[in-house]
């Protein structure tokens, strides 16, 4: 079970104080406190970011191809329109913007188109999966594009994190944030525990269904295996790599994504994570809180004693 004890004081110590303006521009950055977590949007939907932006909720956004597409991009001069909108609505804070190409040479060449748009660019890059889209794909294709980045100084962010090794793997590769999707952890994880396994230990467990034997393949630390509730499995993801990262300074940031639940944000920030990138919707709902809202009613109703 996650578990707010556990958090490590040291994790305030890895985390790294941003800088008060930023480099080129010298323009004053948007979040007051330099170890402060910082709040993504999670959407490429300009209307929707510019109110949370406005409002000082957001000081980056994050987007993937899917998001990209929901933001209604149907042809690649869309898609490159809605990114360069972004970049300069929210510059100079963070934009991260996921390479679609799927090999390496392609993917640093699109990185460095990218990264030429703006200053505010981060590139966004799968950690793995290449082979399923393509059997023949190298493996290693996101960590080596990763690291190629880090070579030429483009901040780059680790995407499709499952588990605290691909975070290592990538951090040490060279990612200055590393994106671990817990919703995802969490909908897998309902929808894959039994009774026979441990609970929330469905992602530690997962059947190998290429193997004819059915074996089963274990794909992370007994640490993290011993169970707990499947609801917190994305925060107690979070707290074994900040706590892998304390241990090592590590300064690479961890940006929690793919929320689907508010109390999952709060969970995240007492877990470790560096950064939140958050649905717009949801990020809109916790503004609120039926209690202020009732509060506000009664002391409108009462102000009128007194009005001006
Ligand atoms: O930033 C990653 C995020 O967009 C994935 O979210 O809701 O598709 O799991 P979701």
């Amino acid at each position: 079970m996650f578990n707010i004890q556990q958090t490590k004081a040291g994790a305030r110590e890895r985390r790294v104080a941003g800088p008060e303006t930023h480099p080129s521009t010298g323009k004053k950055l948007a979040h007051p406190s330099p170890r402060g977590p910082l709040i993504f949007a999670d959407t490429a939907t300009i209307k929707d970011i510019e109110p949370l932006y406005r409002a000082g909720i957001i000081s980056g956004v994050t987007t993937n191809p899917s998001l990209v597409k929901k933001a209604g991009a149907k042809s690649w001069a869309d898609a490159e329109s809605i990114m360069k909108e972004l970049i300069k609505l929210v510059a100079p804070n963070p934009v991260l913007l996921e390479l679609l190409d799927l090999t390496d040479e392609a993917m640093i060449k699109q990185a460095q188109e990218f990264a030429g748009w703006g200053d505010n660019v981060v590139i966004k890059v799968p950690v793995g999966g290449y082979q399923a889209v393509d059997p023949s794909y190298d493996p290693f294709t996101g960590l080596k594009v990763i690291h190629a980045l880090w070579e030429r100084d483009i901040t780059c962010c680790a995407t499709l994190v499952f588990n605290s090794t691909q975070a290592l793997w990538a951090a040490n590769a060279g990612a200055c944030f590393v994106a671990p999707f817990i919703g995802r952890l969490a909908d897998y994880a309902y929808s894959n525990d039994h009774v026979e396994r441990a609970a929330g230990n469905s992602l530690y467990w997962l059947e190998d269904h290429r193997n004819a034997k059915g074996d089963q393949c274990v794909s992370n630390t007994e640490y993290v295996a011993c169970g707990g509730a499947r609801k917190d499995i994305g925060p107690r993801l979070i707290q074994e790599i900040s706590a892998i990262f304390t241990n090592y300074d590590i300064r690479t940031q961890i940006l929690a994504a793919s929320f689907r639940h508010f109390v999952q944000l709060s969970e995240c920030l007492l877990a470790g994570a560096d950064v939140l990138t958050v649905p717009a919707n949801l990020l809109q709902q916790v503004a609120d809180h039926p209690l202020t809202t009732a509060g506000m009613a009664t002391f409108f109703e009462d102000s009128k004693a007194f009005e001006k």
